[in-house]
């Protein structure tokens, strides 16, 4: 089965994924946070920068495309068939409201028809495979069985479901009855996403659908590194390489930002996650971010692994 990383925009960007693989890999595939085609078709120098080949540093990566409109989409799966991707994805989760009031995202979802004409359009002429990230609907679970009827009438090189609905974001119960659904119906390969964060939910997952294709991993991946290495026979993360770890990726953010203020916020962010795999961590991971300034950042982290034990997986509210 295969292994995704999940796109976190704003946390898993090109620094951090070259950063994580050195240290961790163990993923079989990268997802690079969206980015949004304007209407007028010119890429961004910031879009550009994430997504082109030389960011990617060698990684399988896969792009991830938002958009509700057929014609941006192609023009986007132009580009990025130029650039020698051979799959894009289409985000069809995010729950932000900016987004889904322009019938972007999770919002594309509430116009099932829409979505049927988009589809028609996109893969008479796509350039390059595409893939598909959804949740069950936009208001409710109800709205799966006719979004997996349009699904599958078009060759989605792979269906991935995150359980939930918009109203929920990343919180709260994940509708296994409606994802065992997808599991039945799908006539595109389909992979599972969220809460995934330790060996035994993936190995569990994998027993309860042995056709499974793939998982997708994010938040437990950053709470724990090691998780998807564990998930081939590899070790736990170590203090010394979880210390490393932070160090190498604090360094290439103040690279990448030229100051310490931006990388330490950065840093904040993956430490949201890391801290739960300290014991009891939420302490110092409170004053963590509430601190200020790099000084009080860096001392924190190393108060963080001079004095908390490691676990073997994360635990508590991680998400
Ligand atoms: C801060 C943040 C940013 C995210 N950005 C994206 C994104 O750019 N594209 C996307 O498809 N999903 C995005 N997601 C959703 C994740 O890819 C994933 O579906 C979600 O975190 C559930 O999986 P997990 O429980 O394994 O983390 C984001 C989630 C978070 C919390």
């Amino acid at each position: 089965m295969r292994v995704d990383f999940a796109p976190l925009d704003g946390i898993t960007k090109s620094v951090f994924r070259r950063t994580w693989a050195r240290f961790f890999g163990g993923v079989d595939r990268y997802f690079i946070p969206f980015f949004s085609p304007t209407g007028q078709h010119i890429l961004t120098p910031r879009d550009r920068r994430e997504i082109e080949r030389s960011a990617q540093d060698g990684l399988p990566s896969v792009p991830q495309v938002m958009t509700c409109r057929a014609e941006d989409f192609l023009w986007a799966l132009g580009v990025l068939a130029d650039m020698g991707y051979q799959e894009a994805n289409l985000n069809l989760g995010c729950p932000s409201g900016t987004v889904t009031a322009k019938g972007k995202g999770s919002g594309f979802l509430a116009r099932p028809e829409d979505l049927d004409r988009f589809f028609d359009q996109v893969f008479s002429k796509a350039p390059v495979a595409v893939s598909v990230k959804t949740r069950l609907g936009y208001q409710s679970p109800e709205e799966f069985p006719r979004l997996l009827e349009i699904f599958n009438r078009y060759p989605i090189a792979c269906l991935t479901v995150h359980p939930r609905v918009r109203p929920q974001k990343y919180r709260g119960e994940v509708h296994m009855e409606a994802f065992a659904l997808a599991m039945e119906k799908s006539r595109n390969p389909v992979c599972y996403n969220g809460d995934l964060k330790s060996t035994a939910d993936v190995e569990a997952l994998a027993a309860q659908f042995p056709k499974l294709e793939a998982v997708m991993i994010g938040r437990g991946a950053i709470a724990d590194p090691a998780l998807p290495r564990r998930l081939r026979g590899g070790p736990p993360a170590s203090r010394e390489e979880l210390r490393a770890f932070t160090t190498g990726l604090y360094e290439a953010y103040q690279e990448f930002y030229g100051q310490a203020e931006p990388a330490c916020q950065r840093m904040k962010e993956v430490w949201f996650y890391l801290i739960h795999l300290f014991e009891d961590g939420q302490r110092l991971g409170g004053r963590m971010r509430r601190s200020r300034g790099a000084a009080a950042y860096e001392a924190l982290e190393a108060e963080i692994f001079r004095e908390l034990p490691l676990r073997r997986c994360p635990e508590g509210e991680l998400f």
